[in-house]
């Protein structure tokens, strides 16, 4: 391969003209086209960063001897567009939610196997250094035993999303957070949904869900709050851990009696103890998910957020808007999270 690859983006509105802008940025790749049907972001874009532009990105395809492409179109077109891309032996990356359905993800993991190329998954938070600084204290064992994981993802209504609902296009992230973060799979799933000012999809999700590991999960997500909060916690033995996923900040609440009981002075019971926030360094979380595209392209997989984990939030979201629809909780077959050794997809499907 070139040093520098031949990058392109496929829809360029508001998601994809980040990645027109990464990929223009980056040392590693060159921007050399995107395509859209909307005329207007087309020139906007390619002119910005000097790109070929096209209306038809298969003909982009056919054009422009690709090495890697971004798929950043409304999510019921990403299968047919990261089919086009990776039949043409190009690296893939394709924006969340990777599918409309649990089917239509499956054929793009499959697709990337018979033309042998890299299928990145777009779970950005994956990339936040608040998330990743979480996940080292949770594995050092910082907080002992979880109880709970509890996310809470509202804000104001996007229009321009009109092909999935909120659950799709928001629960995803926290689905695939949860599962990272805990290390342990989902197990059942309970849900209420509410579609307010959508006319088609739902705007709201109150979720509850077990985990393996007996740790109750909470989500509450929707898009009729007129302040946008990302936010994340995780409750356990030895106090709690809070994310702003939008500042980046990471705090501990320490349960100052579980260091009392450890060093034998109490019995067990909670209280306050010091807030530690931590000084970690801000990053462009899009510029950190794309150059580990790049690098598994080049050098392959390393840990990238890909297929398997793109489809299991699939799976996982069908499930939350069954569990409602069917008004009951619905128990799932056990799962270890990626990335672990174990990336067999035995049991989508077959949740009872
Ligand atoms: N990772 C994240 O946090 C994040 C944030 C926002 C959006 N997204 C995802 O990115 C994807 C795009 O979302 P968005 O908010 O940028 O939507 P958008 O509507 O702003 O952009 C989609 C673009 O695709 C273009 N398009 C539609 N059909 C096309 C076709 N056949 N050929 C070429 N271009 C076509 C549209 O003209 C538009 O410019 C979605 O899957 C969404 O879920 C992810």
């Amino acid at each position: 391969m070139p040093n520098s690859l031949r990058a392109a983006v496929i829809g360029v509105g508001s998601m994809g003209a980040n990645h027109a802008r990464v990929f223009a940025r980056m040392p590693t790749t060159t921007l050399v086209a995107i395509a859209d049907i909307d005329p207007h972001l087309r020139e906007r874009v390619s002119r910005t960063y000097k790109a070929n532009a096209y209306s038809d990105y298969r003909e982009m395809i056919a054009q422009e001897k690709l090495d890697v492409v971004s798929v950043a179109l409304p999510t019921n077109l990403h299968n047919q567009a990261a089919h086009d891309t990776m039949a043409a032996g190009i690296h893939s990356f394709v924006e969340k939610p990777l599918a409309e359905s649990v089917a239509s993800g499956r054929a793009m993991i499959d697709a990337a196997e018979r033309y042998d190329v890299v299928l990145g998954v777009g779970h950005i938070e994956r990339y936040n250094p608040a998330v990743i600084a979480l996940k080292q204290r949770l594995d050092s064992d910082q907080l002992g035993r979880i109880y709970q994981i509890h996310a809470r993802r509202i804000g104001p209504f996007p229009p321009r999303i009109q092909d999935v609902g909120v659950v799709f296009d928001l629960a995803t992230h926290e689905l695939n957070i949860m599962e990272y973060l805990t290390g342990s799979g989902i197990r059942s799933i309970s849900a209420e949904v509410k579609r307010t000012l959508q006319n088609e999809h739902e705007d709201l999700v109150s979720g509850i869900l077990r985990f393996d590991d007996d740790i109750v999960g909470v989500l509450d997500i929707n898009w009729l709050t007129p302040t946008k909060i990302r936010q994340l916690s995780i409750l356990g033995e030895r106090g709690m851990f809070l994310i702003n996923y939008l500042t980046q900040e990471l705090w501990f609440y320490e349960n100052r009696s579980a260091q009392d009981r450890w060093e034998g002075l109490a019995t067990v019971s909670v209280s306050e103890g010091s807030v530690t926030k931590y000084e970690l360094e801000r990053v462009e979380p899009l510029r950190a998910e794309l150059e580990a595209f790049v690098d598994a392209a080049l050098n392959g997989y390393n840990g990238l957020v890909d297929g398997e984990e793109g489809v299991r939030a699939v799976y996982l979201a069908e499930q939350l808007l069954r569990a409602s629809s069917e008004r009951r909780v619905i128990s799932l077959p056990p799962y270890v999270p990626i990335p672990s050794l174990q990336k067999d997809p035995v049991g989508y499907g077959t949740a009872r």
